[in-house]
């Protein structure tokens, strides 16, 4: 072939194909049915699990497991998006191909600042990938080491990624399900730790160089939740009045408090080479159905920053969008709170969501019950938040609803101690059996006066109460956008301070 040939077929097969996803951030893309306006979603095609993410020159990396092929689960890559705001988001080129090794499933990114991996050149400093290679072969065939951990870097920012000569850098003992690296720097004993899933426990493992890992200990088998396969962990300290904690958080699939996938943690120290927790309870980050594989941004000094899938492997694969599968949650920041001697962890939406709020459209609405506190929203904000204190703990149910009369309907029970969400009347929920059901979590705090937050988006609803100690997500597909909230049960002197705030999108229009 000449060289002309050459030139061109590398144009039309490598180079239009990643412009192409690089720039088709154009609001059309994303006004199509159930799109969210307020978080990430791809542009096209399947996503599933946050990977990768990583605060590094200014920029927050997500990189998310990505079918490009369909919009069902398929051979996994990692697509990438980056964001300097946390809120407004650009999709790049996809990150990592599946290779000879296999998919690339769930991962972690570090800043290797010292270049302990030796793969900086030039004084420049690495991103490195750590993530698992799932090799479809080995699972068609009956093994049991199909899964190894493997590295690739990247010395620009994470634009574009090499993979390790070395790969994998971590061999599987015989364990099928040995996977989703989280990787962390261990400042006081100068190492890298990282935090494995191991079917049904946690791996800890240790490195100078990110490239030669020592097993340390385990965590797990015989404390917390245990209905289905432990995946997606992470580990961090966090500060409360002055002293650390560290905080283990594990994914689990099946075997969540309502059903399906579920984020629980749990709170103790870490000492470099064991992780010992406080108590044996078991705790769930979000009771939501539709938070999972839920983790934190490495490199963001002492501030936590969560975010999850915004979905549920019951029925992940079929909800009702056409060009794209799934979304994210709303970037949250996590904190711990003592209550009753316990050391909780507390989910609140990440500041910097303020900046969508369209001030002028903050109500201060005086309620009475069975009113439609929207009604005075200017209906052009079809995503929205509110916000209410609440006294004397009082029971509660806030209705949204649309035009054809679907509704969700979120509450308090004060008789059982339960929030709730009940989207059995929420619009499409024929997808799958398990979708209508009703979704339960205790209510942990009761302050004299407590908060509760929601946030609502074309296609799902977050849930904040007491401080974020409780937090529930669910998603939700109403033929038309849900443009009334009602008070129904309250006394209309125990809420104090409710307001309404529009929202606006992200994609550059209203
Ligand atoms: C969790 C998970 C991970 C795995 C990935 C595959 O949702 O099952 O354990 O790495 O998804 O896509």
């Amino acid at each position: 072939m000449t060289n002309k040939r050459l030139l061109l077929l590398a144009v039309f097969c490598f180079i239009l194909p990643r412009l192409a996803t690089a720039q088709n951030h154009d609001v059309e893309t994303y006004r199509d049915q159930y799109r969210p306006q307020i978080h990430f979603s791809p542009a096209a095609h399947w996503i599933n699990d946050p990977n990768g993410m990583v605060y590094f020159n200014h920029t927050y990396h997500l990189f998310f497991q990505y079918y490009p092929d369909a919009t069902v689960w398929g051979p996994m890559h990692w697509g990438h998006a980056t964001s300097t705001d946390l809120v407004h988001w650009k999709e790049l080129p996809i990150a990592l191909y599946p290779d000879s090794l296999g998919y690339i499933f769930s991962g972690s990114a570090v800043v290797d600042s010292n270049n302990t991996s030796g793969l900086g050149k030039k004084g420049k400093i690495p991103l490195v990938a750590i993530f698992t290679h799932h090799n479809p072969n080995g699972e068609k065939a009956g093994t049991n080491n199909y899964q190894n951990q493997s590295l690739a870097y990247s010395l620009d920012n994470g634009i574009t990624w090499t993979k390790y000569a070395g790969n994998p850098v971590l061999n599987n003992p015989g364990i099928k399900d040995f996977r989703d690296p989280k990787v962390m720097w261990y400042a006081r004993q100068k190492k890298w730790i990282m935090t494995l899933a191991t079917k049904d426990r946690i791996t800890f493992y240790s490195s100078p160089n990110l490239k030669k890992w020592k097993k340390e200990s385990e965590f797990g088998a015989t404390i917390g939740a245990h209905g289905g396969v432990w995946e997606c962990p992470d580990l961090f300290p966090l500060k409360l009045n002055g002293k650390t904690h560290w905080v283990l958080i594990v994914n689990i699939n099946p075997g969540g408090p309502n059903g399906g996938s579920a984020t629980q943690y749990f709170t103790g120290d870490f000492n470099g080479s064991k992780f010992t927790p406080r108590d044996t309870k078991t705790r769930w980050l979000d009771y939501g159905p539709d938070e999972y594989a839920g983790i934190t941004w490495g490199n963001t000094g002492s501030r936590k920053i969560f975010l999850g899938w915004m979905s549920n492997w019951e029925y992940a694969n079929q909800v009702p969008t056409e060009k794209w599968r799934n979304a994210m949650t709303i970037p949250r920041e996590l904190s711990l709170k003592a209550v009753n001697n316990e050391v909780l962890l507390a989910s609140a939406p990440a500041k910097e969501l303020n900046a969508l709020t369209a001030k002028t459209l903050v109500l201060k609405p005086t309620v009475k019950a069975g009113q439609d506190i929207l009604a005075n929203l200017n209906k052009q904000y079809k995503q929205y938040r509110f916000d209410a204190k609440l006294r004397n703990k009082p029971g509660f149910r806030i209705k949204l609803s649309n035009d054809e009369g679907e509704t969700m309907v979120i509450g308090y029970d004060n008789k059982t101690g339960n929030y709730y969400i009940d989207r059995s009347a929420s619009g499409k929920t024929d997808f799958n059996p398990n979708f209508a059901k009703t979704a339960y979590a205790p209510r942990l705090a009761f302050p004299k006066t407590s908060d509760i937050h929601l946030i609502i988006d074309a296609s799902s609803i977050e849930f904040f109460a007491d401080g974020g100690l409780t937090t529930m997500t669910a998603v939700c597909f109403p033929h038309k956008p849900y443009t009334h909230l009602y008070i129904e049960i309250l006394k209309v002197s125990d809420i104090v301070q409710p307001s309404v705030s529009g929202l606006v999108s992200i994609h550059g229009n209203k």
